[in-house]
């Protein structure tokens, strides 16, 4: 029954990253959004142009990275705004500019001190201006949700004429129920007089929960955009999440007329990365990608499951990307099987040496753990990507000594800026120790705002994954790092973290003042 397209919207690297301590580097900004690509994501908002140089220099590195998506970049009504997001986007195969100004009375009148008169003449000066830089502009009247539809649909209708190909409706707040927000959108269709020359596009906060199901309600009254984003990372509460607006479309075939372009067994690999980056975990029991969304406790089910799958399964673990653990690699694969397996992965190299230095570290770990998961493979090359960031600092030895009854104490060596160090500490624990150890050379002047381990695959061989998230002068960074020592997997993730801490970046949090 499906024809139409649904597009999919992503927003992790924009409105996903202004979840407080979700700051990313340029460098894993282009990395989720390379994973993004791969998934078939239609657009990329890789972020705020103006907010700082490093987000411009972030959407500017997406835009030169990825080929097939369309990216996009934020920007308000504003000129500088708009002239600055174009700049960002000029090497961009496809470029999107995305113009906001809001239009509920509380945020005309408290925030912007604006007429509404006002407000419909900067929207269409804002789209006309965008167009000067792109055909495809896109226009979003924030806190649609609270705006009056009688002159919602005069922004619409303006904003249109005036050239803009997508039209979003934001609910900013996340106050709208899913019939109230469906019959919204099936509304301004009706009544905007040029409805039929736009994309109806939605965009939906979670802060009462119904960020999926005021999605959907909007997609079965005619929206075909969904502003998403992966494991419904964003402000607040978060946004509607990539894979069950995905999925629940792709499953309800039955009774969407549309479907999405999306290769669905990207998900849990994108999921993973976003989480890893970010240091948000994904809770065991989120729909798609929690680590239960397709574990089956119950005897009943369990016996039910084995019968026929479809007694209590309605969509393939497979089919989103969960690999049941598949032991793909061991200490005796070679060369090719380790390539042909990350080509699978979606994973390719730069160069012969990148590939021989991958394989270098695969068969150091391979000689600890027998069994090579397609989940060691990617933190492999994630580790092996860290690494090319690490600048100034690198873990060079680390030994700590841990008893029952004694202090745990840590010896570490570091190479800084190329010269070796080497420092001793005890703490409360051996991860303590190595931490105060570390400190002791680096002395960053840093707060450790999160430490978290995640065990990549299951059993006790399995590598865990540390991230540690430092604060500093008001700028935070997340740090990752793998093993199949934890200790050392934090070492490496708290030298992660400091080396992007102590690189002289400019970058603030990139929520600006409305204008
Ligand atoms: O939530 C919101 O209104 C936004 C807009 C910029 C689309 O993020
Ligand atoms: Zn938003």
């Amino acid at each position: 029954m499906s024809q139409e397209t649904l597009i999919i919207f992503d927003t992790t690297l924009r409105d996903g990253e202004q979840s407080p301590g979700a700051s990313m580097t340029r460098e894993e900004k282009v990395r989720i959004a390379r994973a993004l690509e791969r998934m078939r994501v239609d657009v990329i908002e890789a972020g705020f142009p103006i907010a700082s140089p490093g987000d411009f220099e972030a959407v500017q590195a997406v835009a030169q990275a990825v080929r097939e998506s369309t990216v996009c970049g934020l920007a308000r009504a504003l000129d500088k705004d708009i002239d600055r997001a174009g700049e960002a986007l000029r090497d961009a195969a496809r470029g999107r500019i995305h113009t906001f100004i809001a239009t509920s009375p509380i945020h005309m009148k408290m925030k912007l001190r604006m007429e509404p008169e006002q407000v419909i003449e900067q929207a269409v000066q804002a789209v006309r201006r965008a167009r000067r830089y792109t055909d495809d502009v896109e226009f979003s009247p924030e806190d649609a949700g609270r705006s009056e539809p009688d002159f919602l649909c005069r922004v619409l209708e303006a904003v249109i004429e005036a050239g803009a190909g997508t039209v979003n409706i934001p609910d900013t707040v996340g106050y709208n129920l899913p019939h109230q927000f469906g019959e919204l959108i099936r509304s301004l269709r009706e009544r905007v007089p040029n409805s039929d020359k736009a994309v109806f596009s939605v965009h939906c906060h979670n802060d009462l929960g119904l960020a999926v199901a005021n999605s959907l309600s909007a997609v079965l009254n005619g929206a075909r955009q969904v502003e998403c984003t992966i494991n419904g990372l964003g402000e607040r509460a978060g946004n509607a999440a990539l894979e069950e607006v995905v999925m629940a479309v792709r499953t309800r075939q039955d009774v969407f007329a549309c479907d999405t372009r999306l290769d669905t067994t990207q998900i849990v690999p994108c999921s993973r990365l976003v989480s890893s980056i970010t240091g948000f975990p994904v809770q065991p029991n989120k729909a798609i990608v929690g680590a239960n969304a397709f574990a089956h406790e119950s005897g009943i089910h369990q016996d039910g499951v084995l019968k026929s799958r479809e007694t209590y399964e309605i969509m393939r673990a497979e089919d989103v990307g969960w690999s049941a653990n598949r032991i793909v690699l061991g200490k005796h694969s070679g060369r090719n099987a380790f390539r042909t397996r990350l080509a699978e992965l979606g994973i390719e190299f730069a160069s012969e040496e990148a590939l021989n230095e991958a394989f270098a570290r695969f068969k150091v770990l391979a000689d600890k753990k027998h069994e090579i998961y397609d989940e060691d493979l990617q933190a492999l090359v994630t580790e092996a990507n860290l690494e090319a960031e690490n600048e100034r600092f690198r873990l060079i030895a680390l030994r700590v000594c841990s008893e029952t009854g004694e202090t745990p104490s840590a010896d570490v060596t570091l190479l800084v800026d190329g010269e070796e160090r080497q420092a001793s500490e005890t703490g409360g624990g051996p991860v303590d120790a190595a931490f105060r150890a570390i400190e002791a050379i680096v002395h960053s002047g840093t707060e450790l705002q999160l430490y978290s381990v995640n065990n990549i695959t299951s059993g006790t061989d399995a590598q865990g994954e540390v991230t540690v998230r430092l604060e500093k002068g008001g700028r935070i960074v997340n740090g990752q790092g793998a093993d199949t020592d934890i200790v050392i997997a934090s070492a490496k993730a708290y030298i992660n973290a400091l080396n992007k801490v102590l690189v002289s970046e400019d970058r603030e949090h990139p929520q600006l003042g409305d204008v």
